[in-house]
């Protein structure tokens, strides 16, 4: 089947729904610990004194690409001493390889974003040995609370529930939908789908689950054989999909990259678009300088976050900073 053909089949039929890495409703940011410039405590430490790792997990979607970007931007409007970045390409193993690296060289933090939830405890044990402290960013891990000092990100089960909600109110008489999941194993593809299953009516069925892997390149195949096997309309509904990427992919070239969930809407492919938050950088650079200086913070931080729909996406479109 073409991608023309999957675009138009889901035009007419479907009921799609993605996860929209997003910035602008309610931007993830709060005031830093010591602005860029302001005068430190006495025996304090400055952002200038502080090194921060950042293995990122990958560069899989747009919202990696904005929260890469979030990164390096405040690390260089806060004039940090040095950030060191790498990026994993969605492997655990380059990102243990990669704190391993940061550990060795004395880092001041670890702000990780880990690609699966499972494997990390001796990683964090080393790190923890070494006296880094650090923060787990953007999705979850499955490690004791006691091996890191914090989790900031989204709620991954809420934005399920939200998404759930979405086809309660689209499918008021029941129904069966399709998952296209992130990727497997990954705090946000297990935390949305757990939301998703919690709160969905139980007149509507979930007929089958497939990973697109959060990309737009695995994602289209695997719609391609949902549609192969399931007829749109008369076996399914609705389309649970678990980013804007693989929304993207299933429709391929109808929408631009950037701020591709909101133009999709636009454009009449997604009914609604779950928001989470990629621009984490001004909370993760106040968390570290405070872990830092030894002074306390919240074990979990949570982005505020909301629900957009296509009445409101052409007029935010030009607002959209990704
Ligand atoms: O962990 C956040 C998820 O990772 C985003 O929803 C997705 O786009 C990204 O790949």
């Amino acid at each position: 089947m073409t991608a023309s053909r999957v675009s138009s089949t889901i035009m007419a039929a479907l009921l799609a729904l993605a996860m929209l890495a997003s910035c602008g409703g309610a931007p993830a940011t709060t005031a830093p610990a010591q602005p860029a410039g302001a005068p430190a405590a006495a025996g304090a430490k400055t952002y200038k004194d502080m090194t921060l790792c950042y293995p990122q997990l990958g560069a899989e979607s747009d919202w990696r690409t904005a929260n890469t970007a979030s990164i390096k931007e405040t690390a260089t409007t806060l004039g940090i001493k040095q950030l060191v970045f790498s990026d994993a390409q969605q492997k655990q193993e380059n990102q243990i390889s990669a704190m391993r690296a940061c550990i060795q060289q004395g880092v001041d933090v670890i702000a990780l974003p880990p690609v699966v939830e499972d494997g990390w405890d001796a990683v964090l044990n080393e790190a923890k040995n070494a006296k880094i402290p650090v923060i787990v960013v953007d999705r979850s891990v499955s490690a004791d609370k006691s091996l890191y000092a914090a989790h900031i990100g989204s709620n991954m089960s809420l934005e399920g529930e939200r998404a759930a909600a979405e086809f309660n109110k689209m499918l008021p008489s029941g129904g069966a939908v399709l998952e296209l999941s992130g990727t497997t194993g990954s705090g946000a593809a297990v935390g949305r789908a757990k939301g998703f299953r919690s709160k969905l009516n139980p007149n509507i069925k979930i007929l089958d689950s497939q990973t697109g892997n959060f990309t737009r390149a695995e994602a289209l195949p695997v719609m391609q054989a949902f549609l192969k096997k399931y007829k749109p309309g008369a076996d399914f509904q609705g389309i649970f999909i678990h980013n804007d990427d693989m929304g993207i992919g299933a429709i391929e070239a109808s929408v631009d990259g950037t701020r591709g969930g909101f133009q999709a809407m636009v454009d009449g492919w997604f009914q609604a678009d779950v928001e989470c938050n990629p621009l984490l950088g001004p909370q993760v650079f106040d968390m570290a300088l405070k872990l830092v200086n030894g002074q306390p913070v919240d074990a979990e931080v949570l982005t505020n976050e909301t629900v957009y729909y296509p009445d409101k996406a052409k007029e935010l479109l030009p607002t959209r900073k990704y």
